[in-house]
This record gives C-alpha cells, structure tokens and sequence, in this order.
C-alpha cells in the first residue's frame, strides 16, 4: 500500500478567514506541498459557490481545504476533481446515517433531500493543464441550528450523536486520498460511482436554465462534468454550470 498522500500534513487554524483563501495565498507563495490540508476551527467568510456564504459554526462543524497538484490533468479533465471530492465526502458520511447519501450536480453532499456538505474547487491552469487546485470542503458536524431555507442537515442531527470533528478529519483525508488514486487508476470506477450517486436521476426537476425556469430529467454527467439533462420534448442536452443550475428549493 503507498504512502498517503493527502493528509499527510495538516495545518490547524484557529481562526481564519476563509481556508479556500488562505489555501491560495500559501500555495501563491508556493508554500504547500500536494496533499496539504488548512482546517480552520472558526471561517469568519466562508466562501460558496456562486459567491455565496458559507456558514459554519466555530468548533461545530468541518471547514478545510486541500491543496493538491495534478501532474497530467487537463483542464477539460478537472470535473474528475468534483467527483472524486463529492464521492470521498459521500463514502465517509453513507455509513454513518441512516438516510440516502446522494450527489446534488456538480458537488453537494445530501442525506435524503437535505445538503449535508458543500465543496468549492479553485483551479489554477497553465497552458491548458491543472498546475493546482484548491478542494475547499464544509461539513456540517454538529450543528444544529442551521438556516432552514437551504434545507441543510448535519451529521449530529442525522444520527443524534455528536461526533469528532478530528477523527472525521482522518476518515476524510483517507477517503479523499483513496479516491485521489483511484482517479489514476480506475477513472471508469470514478465516473461510474459517481453516476450511481447522483441525484435526482430519472426525476422531474425544476431547474434554471439561462436564468428561466425549465424542467428537465437529469440522466447523467458527460466527461466533461457537463448534466446530462432529458427535456420534456425528449431531447437530450448537456449543460454546464454556466447555463443550468437547479432551482432553489
Ligand atoms: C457551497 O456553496 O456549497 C460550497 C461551500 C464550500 C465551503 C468550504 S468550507 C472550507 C472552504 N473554505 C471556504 O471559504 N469555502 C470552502
């Protein structure tokens, strides 16, 4: 068995500001090894997707990043990033709980209907190829009162213990380095355990497309990360995140 290589180092903040920018400004300097993780007990401005908020309670949840440098990956090849981050989050929580572990298109974790986790993936490309990335991961732990209108959960509430935020931390680092070599390995196994936890496969879904309401059936993704999304016409599309989103719920 190789050496683990992510986790191997891990940085811990009291607190900071947010560790997807803390995460930037080192690696900008070049001060972090592959594999590197910044956890921050505290994030005064957690950053979301869509320049939201993301926010966390001090000492109650999980907010870190990892830095990891690619050798051969293209950029058309980044979503593998996405997959393996929302799947390694996926393996460490689906047996914890009693509710189904899905993927929400690109990288949200749920727990039956309800977001769980949420990633922010900053990539840094030279000459068309990853040179680095930032995999910024919040997991609600042991929160309890969270804001009703994004339906979130946390694992306390999920299994109505509390638990360790530090051996967590552990399970993530390993589940993310397995996954991290399984995208050299076995790209196909990637691909297809993300396909079969994607959400909402097969359903009607109210989504946003180009800033209108449009529904669709998502099927799955393409190699591109792109959602493969089923029209009531029956045409088949892929959309990027630049075009479609899901609707807020
Ligand atoms: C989302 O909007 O779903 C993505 C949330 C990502 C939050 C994490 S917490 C650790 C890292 N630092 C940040 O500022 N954001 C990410």
């Amino acid at each position: 068995m190789s050496e683990q290589e992510i986790g191997n180092e891990v940085i811990v903040l009291d607190t900071v500001g947010s560790t997807n920018k803390e995460a930037a400004d080192r690696l900008a300097l070049s001060q972090l090894a592959h594999g590197t993780v910044i956890l921050a007990h505290e994030q005064t401005e957690g950053r979301g997707q869509r320049g939201r908020n993301w926010i966390s309670r001090a000492h109650q949840d999980l907010t870190f990043s990892v830095a990891v440098l690619p050798k051969h990956m293209k950029a058309g090849e980044a979503f593998a990033l996405a997959k393996l981050s929302a799947l390694a989050v996926a393996d460490v929580v689906a047996p914890k709980v009693l509710g189904e572990t899905r993927v929400k298109w690109p990288n949200d974790v749920l727990v039956d209907r309800r977001k769980i986790a949420g990633i922010l993936i900053k990539t840094e490309v030279v000459g068309g190829m990853v040179q680095s990335a930032i995999i910024g991961i919040g997991l609600n732990v042991n929160s309890r009162e969270l804001d009703e209108a994004y339906l979130p959960t946390s694992l306390s509430m999920e299994t109505g213990q509390e638990h360790d935020r530090m051996v967590l931390l552990k399970e993530l680092c390993s589940a993310l380095d397995r996954r991290w070599k399984q995208l050299t390995a076995q790209p196909v196994a990637i691909r297809s355990d993300y396909s079969d936890r994607l959400w909402s496969v097969g359903r009607w879904c109210d989504f946003e497309l180009d800033g209108q309401p449009f529904s669709g059936r998502p099927l799955d993704v393409d190699p591109e990360g792109r959602l493969l999304v089923e029209s009531q016409t029956g045409q088949v599309v892929a959309y990027g995140l630049d075009r479609l989103r899901f609707a807020a719920r």
